[in-house]
């Protein structure tokens, strides 16, 4: 079939809204028709060249949601007419990490996924016979996508397509860092750096656990409002004395747990700083650029603090992600204010202005 998509043609240009050919699902597969698609930061790295492991021409988009149009030979979980959210991140639910829980890294696809081919090692994707490669296994920036059965979540049909395919990407690695990364204690007082869409999730992740304080750390004001919607109790204007205000808000201790969302390894630094001594923990979900390093006193880490990372918050995407949903359904997280802009596939470089110009959350391409 021929469908209109964003292809990254050359790093550093706009992409460009082209028509493409995609054929139809193989073994193991599903035709998804996207509804909607959230504009996130790596597809930007990716299309900037900044990425040392990206490729072009690719259909770039990652944070998907849509309905299954056409399943392929041997496609048990997912019928015609499902609501899906796309994954980054499968689970295919038999590798030595699906079937142990304190991991969410499927093994089952990353080598072809990581090259840019679905798991047979061919694309789906072409133009005038030439393979166009697909992008994180997902490449929304699409009408269309074919994809595994196992990276594929299927999401209540209630749940509106528009905010569930937050839950793709940045919304549910926040949540997850707070909830499964971190497993927060009801009670606990929790320091989250950077209110971007991972950071914001992980406020309302440690509300969702119970904790008692939620101090929310960003250099942004605007975000930082949107951090008190989400449940932050206080917010802090970042920089160089981060960490002495922590510590003296907190009664010289730090904080039961820090998360930090920015990617800046100096903001990390003052996570694991800002964490107290005997059980603090500071989980790092930012990406931090290539060759950069974390420094870390070796004594904080002798005196009981921990550092540990998250990936998608720790979340086994096609067990955790209906089950976000249904949360929000049940109006426990608040997705509608991530939303900032919606916006038509023509439109997506201009996802990408708003996103460098750090102009609202999220932009959403709507597909009609
Ligand atoms: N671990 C994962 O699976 C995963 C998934 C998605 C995104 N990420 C990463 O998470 C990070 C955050 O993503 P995002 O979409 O929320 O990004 P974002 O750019 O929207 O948000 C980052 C926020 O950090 C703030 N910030 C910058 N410097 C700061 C400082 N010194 N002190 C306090 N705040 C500061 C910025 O003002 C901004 O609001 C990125 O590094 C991204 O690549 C990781
Ligand atoms: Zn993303
Ligand atoms: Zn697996």
């Amino acid at each position: 079939m021929k469908m209109r998509a964003a292809v990254l043609e050359q790093f550093g240009q706009p992409l460009s809204i082209e028509e493409v050919e995609l054929t139809e699902p193989k073994r193991g597969e599903a035709l998804v028709r996207l509804v909607a698609c959230g504009v996130c930061h790596t597809d930007l790295y990716t299309a900037s060249g900044a990425d040392p492991s990206g490729y072009a021409p690719t259909v770039l988009g990652h944070e998907g949601a849509g309905v299954v149009e056409a399943v392929g030979p041997a496609v048990e979980s997912l019928a015609v007419g499902d609501h899906v959210v796309t994954l980054f991140s499968p689970q295919c639910r038999e590798c030595v990490h699906c079937r142990d829980e304190r991991t969410n890294l499927c093994l089952a696809i990353r080598e072809q996924q990581n090259k840019g081919y679905l798991p047979d090692g061919t694309t789906r994707l072409r133009r005038n016979g030439e393979e166009i490669r697909h992008f994180m296994g997902t490449s929304t920036f699409a009408e269309y996508t074919v994809m595994p059965e196992i990276a594929l979540a299927k999401v209540s049909p209630e749940a509106p397509l528009d905010c569930a395919c937050l839950f793709a990407c940045g919304l549910s690695t926040g949540l997850g860092a707070a909830i499964n990364t971190a497993k927060v204690r009801d009670g606990s007082t929790c320091v989250v750096f950077g209110a971007g869409m991972v950071g914001l999730g992980a406020v309302a992740g440690c509300r969702l656990q119970g904790a008692e304080r939620i101090i929310c750390v960003d250099l942004s004001s605007g975000r930082l409002e949107l951090a008190r919607g989400q449940g932050a109790t206080e917010t802090m204007i970042g920089g160089e004395d981060t960490v002495g205000r922590i510590l003296e808000q907190t009664g010289g201790f730090g904080a039961d747990y820090t998360f930090e969302a920015t990617g800046n390894v100096a903001v990390m630094r003052q996570a694991v700083e800002s964490a107290r001594m005997g059980w603090g923990l500071a989980t790092v979900a930012g990406v931090a650029g290539k060759g950069e390093v974390l420094d870390i006193v070796p004594r904080l880490l002798i005196t009981g603090r921990r550092v540990a990372g998250s990936s998608f918050g720790g979340v086994k995407g096609r067990d955790g992600v209906p089950h976000l949903v249904e949360r929000s359904l049940a109006g426990e997280i608040d997705v509608e204010p991530f939303i900032s802009h919606r916006i038509t596939l023509d439109d997506v470089n201009r996802g990408f202005e708003l996103m460098e110009a750090q102009d609202g959350i999220r932009s959403v391409i709507e597909f009609n």
